[in-house]
C-alpha cells in the first residue's frame, strides 16, 4: 500500500468575503498536496465551509432569506476562488451537509453515553459575535478578551464536554510529540496556556436563541456549539465511522494547516475531543502567521482587504500563489504590498525564470532547429549544474517535510540562478561562432534543457499552470502530477531529438 498524506485547511466562515488570508492557507495546503502526490503518496486534501452559527443566522435574517439559502449563495465565492487559484482539493465539505451532520451527532451521542458530556446550569459572560462564554476573570477590562467587544451576563443550562479531565494527558502528549504543534513558538504558547487549570467546554446553545445549528441528538432544545461541529469536519470527510479502513490509514498522517488565531480550538479542544473518542491526535497542526497590508492590519474598517480575485484577474493565478508562498516565512507574519508583489513577479518570475526559459528555447531553435541536441562528455561546469539540480531535489524534499515553502522555493531559485549563470559562463553564442554548432554547443544546450525539466517538475506544487506550460514546451510526454518526482532521481533523462515548442513568455513583466 502506498504511503498516505492527509492535509486540511480550516473550513471558512461563509459570511466572509474570501481574502488573501484564506487564499494563503488554501494555496499552502494545495502545494503540500501536490508535492506529496508527486512523491507517489495517496493524498486526501480537503477544504470547505463552516456554515452554522449566530452570524449566519443573523445575516440571513437581515436578507430575509433562509440560512440555508444564504449559505448556498455564499459558498459559491469560495468554490469559484479555489477554481481560479487551481486548487486541487479532493473534497469540499459544508457543515450543513447530511454526511457531516450525521457524524457530529454520532460523536455527540457516543460522548454523552460515555459520560463525557453533561448538562449543568451556568452563569457567565457571553460574547455574541464570538459566540463564546467567559468567566469573570477571563475578561479584559470587563470586555471580551478575544475581540475586545462588550459581553452580556447570561444564566442558562447547557451541555458541557469534560475537556478539563484531559488536561494532564494533553500536556504529556505535547511534551512527547515535538512535531505535533508547529512552529515551536506556538507549541510553547499552548503549553503556557495549559499551565492554568483547563475548564470544561460549553458545547451547546439553546435552540430558542440560536436555531441554526446541528441539534443535540439527545435534547432537541439545544444545538451544537459551532466549533464542536466545525472541528469534526476533519474526520467526517475522511471516512470516520463510514469507511474506517480508509480513515485509519489517513489519520496517522494528517496535517492541519491553520492561522495562528485559531490555535487554542485546534490544539486544545480538538485533541481532547479526539482523546475522548479513543482517537489519536493528528500528526501535525501547523499555524501560519497573518498577513498585514502595506504594514497595517487587514480589516474591513480600514478598507484595505486584499481580495485575491482582483489580483488573479489582473496577473493570473500563478503569480498570486507564488507571492503568497515566497514572500514570507511560513509560520511568521508577512506583509502584502503592491510594490513587493510587482517586484517579486518581475524579478523572479519574469526575469530569472521567464528569461531562462525563453532564451533556452530561442537558442535551441536557432542552433538546432528546435530539436533537443545530443550531449557528449560532461565537463566540470556541467557537473556543477547537475549537482545543484540533484541537490535542489533533496532540499525541496526536506523543506516540504518541514512545511517550509520559502525554503523549497529558495532551493529552486538557486537552481534557476545557477542555470542562468551556466549560460553566461558557457556562452553558447560564442561556441556557435567557434565550432559552428559542434559537440560542445549541443552538450551545453542539452544541460540547460535538462535543468529546465527539473525546474518545471519542482515548481508544479507552487505554480502548476506555468509548470504545465513548461512541460508542454519541453516536449515532456508525461503530465506532471502523481509520481512525477521519480523522474528527478537521475540527471540526463531528457530525450535528444525531442522537438521543443515555442510559447509566449511564461510571465510577462508587469509595467508599474
Ligand atoms: N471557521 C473557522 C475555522 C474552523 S476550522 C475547524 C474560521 N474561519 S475564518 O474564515 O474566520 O478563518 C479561516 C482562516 O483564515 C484562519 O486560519 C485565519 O487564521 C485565516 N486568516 C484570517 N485573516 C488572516 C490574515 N490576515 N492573514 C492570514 N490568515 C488569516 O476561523
Amino acid at each position: 500500500m502506498p504511503e498516505t498524506f492527509f492535509v486540511t485547511t480550516p473550513i471558512y466562515y461563509v459570511n466572509d468575503v474570501p481574502h488573501i488570508g484564506h487564499a494563503y492557507t488554501t494555496v499552502a495546503a494545495d502545494a503540500l498536496a501536490r508535492y506529496h502526490r508527486m512523491a507517489g503518496k495517496t493524498v486526501l486534501f480537503i477544504t470547505g465551509t463552516d456554515e452554522h452559527g449566530q452570524k449566519v443566522q443573523e445575516a440571513a435574517r437581515r436578507r430575509g432569506i433562509s440560512p440555508q439559502q444564504h449559505c448556498d449563495e455564499m459558498v459559491v465565492r469560495y468554490r469559484e476562488l479555489w477554481s481560479a487559484l487551481t486548487i486541487s482539493h479532493d473534497d469540499f465539505v459544508r457543515t450543513t451537509e447530511e454526511r457531516h451532520q450525521r457524524i457530529v451527532q454520532a460523536i455527540l451521542t457516543a460522548l454523552y453515553q460515555k459520560g463525557d458530556i453533561y448538562k449543568t446550569s451556568y452563569e457567565g459572560w457571553y460574547c455574541v459575535p464570538d459566540e463564546r462564554f467567559w468567566t469573570e476573570k477571563d475578561l479584559t477590562d470587563g470586555r471580551c478578551p478575544e475581540c475586545g467587544r462588550e459581553v452580556q451576563q447570561i444564566r442558562e443550562s447547557n451541555y458541557f464536554f469534560r475537556m478539563g479531565s484531559y488536561q494532564e494527558w494533553l500536556i504529556s502528549y505535547i511534551d512527547e510529540h515535538p512535531d505535533f504543534i508547529l512552529p515551536r513558538t506556538r507549541r510553547n504558547e499552548i503549553l503556557g496556556f495549559l499551565r492554568q487549570p483547563l475548564t470544561d467546554l460549553c458545547i451547546s446553545r439553546p435552540a430558542q436563541r440560536l436555531s441554526w445549528g446541528i441539534p443535540m441528538p439527545f435534547d432537541p432544545e439545544y444545538v451544537t456549539y459551532v466549533w464542536f461541529d466545525a472541528l469534526i469536519n476533519y474526520v467526517s470527510t475522511a471516512g470516520y465511522l463510514t469507511r474506517d479502513d480508509q480513515f485509519l490509514s489517513l489519520w496517522g498522517n494528517a496535517v492541519h494547516l491553520i492561522g495562528k488565531d485559531i490555535l487554542t480550538t485546534h490544539c486544545v479542544y480538538w485533541p481532547t475531543m479526539l482523546k475522548a473518542l479513543g482517537l489519536p491526535p493528528p500528526r501535525t497542526i501547523f499555524a501560519h502567521g497573518w498577513w498585514t497590508v502595506e504594514g497595517r492590519k487587514m480589516s474591513k474598517s480600514l478598507n484595505n482587504v486584499v481580495e485575491p480575485n482582483s489580483l488573479i484577474t489582473r496577473y493570473g493565478s500563478d503569480p498570486v500563489r507564488f507571492f503568497l508562498l515566497r514572500e514570507g516565512t511560513f509560520g511568521l507574519d508577512a506583509d502584502f504590498s503592491h510594490k513587493a508583489f510587482i517586484h517579486r513577479v518581475n524579478s523572479e518570475l519574469a526575469n530569472d525564470l521567464g528569461n531562462l526559459f525563453s532564451r533556452t528555447l530561442a537558442m535551441t531553435a536557432k542552433y538546432f532547429g528546435g530539436s533537443i541536441p545530443s550531449p557528449s562528455a560532461m565537463e566540470d561546469v556541467d557537473r556543477r549544474l547537475s549537482d545543484t539540480a540533484l541537490e535542489s531535489v533533496r532540499r525541496v524534499d526536506a523543506a516540504m517535510a518541514d512545511i517550509a515553502f520559502h525554503k523549497s522555493l529558495d532551493a529552486v531559485w538557486e537552481l534557476v540562478g545557477m542555470a542562468n549563470k551556466y549560460i553566461d559562463e558557457t556562452a553558447p553564442w560564442s561556441l556557435a561562432k567557434r565550432d559552428g554548432g559542434g559537440q560542445r554547443l549541443g552538450t551545453v544546450i542539452y544541460q540547460v534543457i535538462e535543468s529546465l525539466r527539473f525546474i518545471a517538475i519542482l515548481l508544479h506544487p507552487f505554480i502548476p499552470s506555468a509548470a504545465e506550460r513548461m512541460r508542454a514546451a519541453l516536449g515532456l510526454k508525461e503530465p506532471i502530477g502523481p509520481g512525477s518526482l521519480a523522474a528527478l532521481s537521475r540527471w540526463g533523462e531528457t530525450i535528444p531529438g525531442t522537438a521543443l515548442t515555442s510559447i509566449p513568455p511564461l510571465f510577462p513583466r508587469i509595467e508599474a
